[in-house]
């Protein structure tokens, strides 16, 4: 972003009313652990909703729009369920000038099951470019904070990715998806070919806190497919500007709609999209 176009406000309010919504958000996600009354299916089986994740993007959604108006606003919940949908939403506000992105829970099956790992995950994009990203575990009470430019910071630390400069002493992670036809296959296909040529591999079920882990230097890179906009775009920042580097399966660079991530501390990156290109496993 040159000077001229910087945002009329100040980042700094933008970055604080992020935080304030994930912190907020993610205090009352974690009373309701183990007594939401409500889980319904959206897309299959595995695609899990519950009055929670509504009632947390409600009250992210309700923040923003008190402080910024006239912004535009992409939160999972506020799609219909589906790849496509998720396409059709973001493409119609994807060339907004101010974009909040917003995933009210990212991890509501670990939600549902109490096992604790999810997050709030919030982002903020100027002309598609995101400048500010926010994840936050209610459960360790963890802070991921980013600012283009600025850096990121975890509980006020400034945070840098891993040192690991092979994939043989690098512990990195993915998820399953629920898609059995394209995504699942290429996964299976991209586990068998890591799994000998890593440390060790893990899936902890919160794609916005493994892109926050990857900024953190605990993993060394991440890959899944399939995702939405709502589960990267915050990691996105959190993983760049940690010294990290994002692509899509292929190594394009991360944009706003890419689904099948790659993220890494950059030291990996090649060789991990070399191993996932060798298996077929790219997409
Ligand atoms: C899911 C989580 C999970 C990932 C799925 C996502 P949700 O998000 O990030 O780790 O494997 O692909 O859909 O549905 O819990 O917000
Ligand atoms: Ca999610
Ligand atoms: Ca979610």
């Amino acid at each position: 972003m040159s000077d001229q176009q910087q945002p009329a406000v100040g980042s700094k309010s933008f970055t604080a009313v992020a935080i304030n919504c994930a912190a907020k958000a993610g205090e009352w996600i974690k009373t309701k652990l183990g007594n939401h009354t409500s889980l319904s299916l959206k897309y299959s089986a595995q695609d899990l909703v519950t009055e929670v994740d509504k009632g947390s993007e409600k009250m992210i959604k309700s923040l923003i729009q008190t402080h910024f108006p006239d912004h535009s606003f992409l939160g999972e919940e506020g799609v219909e369920p589906g790849p496509e949908a998720s396409a059709k939403a973001l493409q119609s506000v994807r060339d907004a000038e101010y974009l909040w992105i917003v995933d009210p829970v990212d991890g509501t099956t670990n939600f549902v099951h109490g096992f604790p790992f999810f997050s709030v995950s919030i982002a903020l994009a100027y002309k598609g470019e995101v400048i500010v990203g926010v994840v936050y575990d209610p459960m360790r009470d963890e802070l991921f904070v980013a600012e283009k430019g600025k850096g990121a910071y975890v509980r006020g630390k400034r945070m840098t990715v891993s040192p690991d400069d092979t994939l043989k002493c690098s512990l990195i992670a993915t998820g399953f998806p629920a898609d059995p036809t394209y995504a699942l296959p290429l996964n299976m296909k991209g586990l068998q070919a890591l799994v000998p040529e890593v440390r060790n591999i893990r899936s902890g079920g919160s794609a916005a806190l493994h892109m926050a882990y990857v900024a953190s230097g605990r993993l060394s890179g991440f890959w899944e497919f399939g995702l939405n906009a709502w589960d990267l775009a915050a990691g996105s920042l959190l993983v760049t500007e940690s010294g990290g580097h994002v692509t899509d399966t292929k190594g394009s660079l991360y944009d706003i709609g890419v689904r099948n991530v790659v993220a890494t501390n950059g030291h990996i990156h090649e060789e991990f999209l070399g191993v996932l290109a060798k298996a077929d496993a790219a997409g």
